[in-house]
């Protein structure tokens, strides 16, 4: 990994080949003025390159001269070795630099770790092509062309129960005669013992076989396609699910449903947005849709619900019972989806109304049911569903976050797509913040990473107080008094994509403060209920649309997680589609969500007393007990220090 020095701060930093140089800046804690998102426009993020070499971009925003002297600008230079930068005085916002701890980059699980946590992975699809080559019949061997093809299934594949839809009985005696009496077969295996084959293709196929894992998230829906023959992901999309125009939470997709023609509604948009990504991916991969075999799709229970044109209306009242737990495997296209009658969808099991195949799948990603560890699971998005466990018992709850993490419901909120602020820093001197967006183009709104940073920054830089108000007595025009109350403007109109200000209000504000607390809440209850207590926890695994770039120890400032070495937490990503993907690659991960499905154990939250009583108590940063969070009340102490001096 290359290494960053930054002078004067004498700091150094690891980082990724080709990672940008100003965020390695703000990764260090090193303060640059950086107001454009990164976009190379507004030229405040000069650096002077005193050792080593970047890959910069040519900028009408340095001189010829400048240029000769090692000047780039930081957001649009990349680091390819090691390399000693210098950051000019007019690049730096506030004071001298001061001392600090710089945080190493979040162990994020790679592809090779997941693979020791999850054995079995490279087990046989639990559907896929399966190719014969049959003998043509004649008068001494006149058996049908079902019975010959199950025969060479079940000698070349060591296939037991070989069953057949209509529909495929129907297409095979064209496909075998037109594949010269061979003939591929697409085969769902239901368990150990027992297919069904659902469709035949003449010829040889089985080089092209695609599964669609799919996760349906209440805001966001992400698609993978994933090819059977090699295992490997091809491609991958998101974007909102179509029902949010009908409600951001699922409490009010529920009431949406109930009404005349409501679940046919939301059952069309959430299954029109699936269709549009897996169609968009397999047309740009040219990947014909008649050899898509399966989608395999983990929700929440109430989405997966929806997907199936089932009314989750009893999910709502209590006592909260789903309609199913689990759910058979249907044709894709009798929901919506594209495919032929031989393309089936497998739902994750939901073990309880608010537990989902979400988290089924994502536990399953994490390995935790083959763990040795006690591991804490977080899935942080519009619910915060948390388990707690390892691979000898799984306790689960889940507690309503809001859409805050995902950009829902904040002034300026977007999700993480291009445009989006993903990091902050606010200098304590002045209050001006640096900030970055994904793509390193001009700010149009901020994700769920840089709400979390931005508060987090504001509380520790002191512009905001424990209760979450702005303190107006900074002297900063940044903090103003906005159309709803307070309000601080992390970008000016004339340096955003939007041409408008981009704020952080005192509701957003108090929005995330209370999805903060419900996570913080639910995780003490789960402990509690095992009588252990927050230093039991072995390891954090922290699943969700969250980046590489959150700062963990400013997560914990906030009082979202507890205070835990950092080396405890792992980030997984979208857990739900590492999930869906391990399921549509290998039967025995797909049996393995159901066997975790039946044996965790669900808390429920809305009944518990000692959950309402922990969560008033979070809706202060981090806690009102700063006891439990001794790391950041060091930190608040030191840095009102540095204020004073
Ligand atoms: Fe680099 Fe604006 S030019 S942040």
């Amino acid at each position: 990994m290359p290494k960053v020095t930054f002078m004067p701060d004498s700091v150094t930093i690891d980082v990724a080949q080709n990672e940008n140089l100003l965020r390695a800046a703000m990764m260090a804690d090193v303060r640059v003025t950086a107001s454009c998102g990164g976009d190379g426009t507004c030229g405040k993020c000069r650096m002077v390159v005193e050792r080593g070499s970047v890959k910069a971009k040519p900028s009408a925003r340095l001189t010829e001269a400048q240029v000769a002297e090692g000047y780039v600008l930081g957001c649009t230079a990349e680091v390819t070795g090691d390399v000693v930068v210098r950051i000019p005085p007019e690049s730096r916002p506030g004071s001298a630099p001061r001392a600090r701890s710089v945080r190493i980059p979040n162990p994020v699980i790679s592809t090779d770790e997941q693979a020791e946590r999850v054995p079995d992975k490279r087990a046989h699809p639990p559907v896929s092509k399966r190719f014969v080559k049959v003998s043509e019949p004649d008068h001494a061997d006149n058996a049908s062309d079902l019975s010959r093809v199950k025969t060479a299934l079940r000698r070349a594949y060591h296939l037991k129960d070989v069953e057949v839809t209509i529909e495929a009985a129907r297409e095979l005696p064209s496909a075998i005669r037109e594949g010269g009496w061979s003939v591929t077969a697409t085969i769902m295996e239901i368990n150990a013992h027992k297919c069904l084959i659902t469709g035949f293709q003449p010829g040889d196929t089985t080089g092209r076989q695609f599964a669609v894992a799919v996760d349906i998230g209440t805001t966001t829906i992400e698609v993978a396609i994933v090819d059977l023959a090699s295992r490997e992901t091809v491609a991958q999309a998101t974007e909102y699910n179509a029902q949010v125009d009908r409600g951001e939470d699922v409490i009010t997709r529920i009431i949406a449903s109930t009404r005349p023609g409501g679940l046919e509604e939301l059952q069309h948009l959430v299954s029109r947005t699936v269709s549009h990504l897996a169609t968009s991916l397999l047309e740009e991969h040219r990947i014909d849709i008649e050899d898509v075999v399966v989608y395999i799709a983990a929700g929440n229970t109430v989405m997966t619900h929806l997907l199936l044109d089932i009314t989750p209306e009893a999910i709502r009242t209590s006592p909260y019972v789903p309609a199913a737990t689990a759910f058979p495997p249907i044709e894709a296209r009798s929901v919506g989806l594209p495919g032929t009658h031989s393309t089936y969808l497998i739902t994750m099991p939901c073990p309880a109304s608010w537990l989902g195949g979400d988290i089924v799948a994502g536990v399953v990603a994490a390995g935790i049911p083959w763990s040795d560890k006690l591991t804490l699971f977080v899935d942080v998005g519009t619910n915060g569903e948390i388990v707690l466990g390892g691979k000898d018992f799984l306790v689960a709850c889940s507690c309503s976050a809001g859409p805050a993490f995902e950009g829902g419901g904040i002034t300026h909120g977007m999700r993480a797509a291009e445009g989006a602020v993903e990091l902050v820093r606010i200098d304590p001197d002045t209050f001006e913040p640096m900030i970055i967006t994904i793509g390193n183009v001009k700010p149009l709104g901020i994700c769920g990473s840089g709400l979390i940073d931005g508060v987090s920054e504001l509380f520790l830089s002191g512009a905001i107080d424990r209760s979450g108000k702005f303190t107006t007595d900074t002297g900063s025009a940044r903090i103003r008094r906005g159309e709803h109350g307070h309000e601080y403007v992390l970008v000016h109109a004339e340096e955003s994509g939007t041409g408008g200000d981009i704020v952080l209000t005192e509701t957003d504000i108090e929005n995330l403060m209370r999805a903060k607390a419900a996570i913080f809440a639910g995780i003490n209850v789960l402990v509690e209920s095992l009588d252990l207590t927050l230093d039991a926890i072995e390891e954090i695994v922290v699943a969700g649309g969250f980046g590489h770039y959150l700062d963990l120890e400013r997560v914990m400032a906030l009082g979202m997680f507890p205070e835990l070495p950092t080396e405890h937490f792992a980030f997984l990503g979208n857990s739900s589609l590492s999930g869906a993907r391990l399921a549509a690659a290998s039967r025995k991960m797909l049996e393995k969500t159901s066997r975790v499905a039946e044996a965790m154990t669900y808390l429920e939250l809305s009944v518990n007393a000692g959950f309402m009583e922990m969560y008033t108590s979070s809706l202060f940063l981090p806690h009102t007990d700063l006891s439990l969070f001794p790391k950041t009340e060091e930190l608040l102490a030191s840095r009102l220090a540095e204020k004073v001096t």
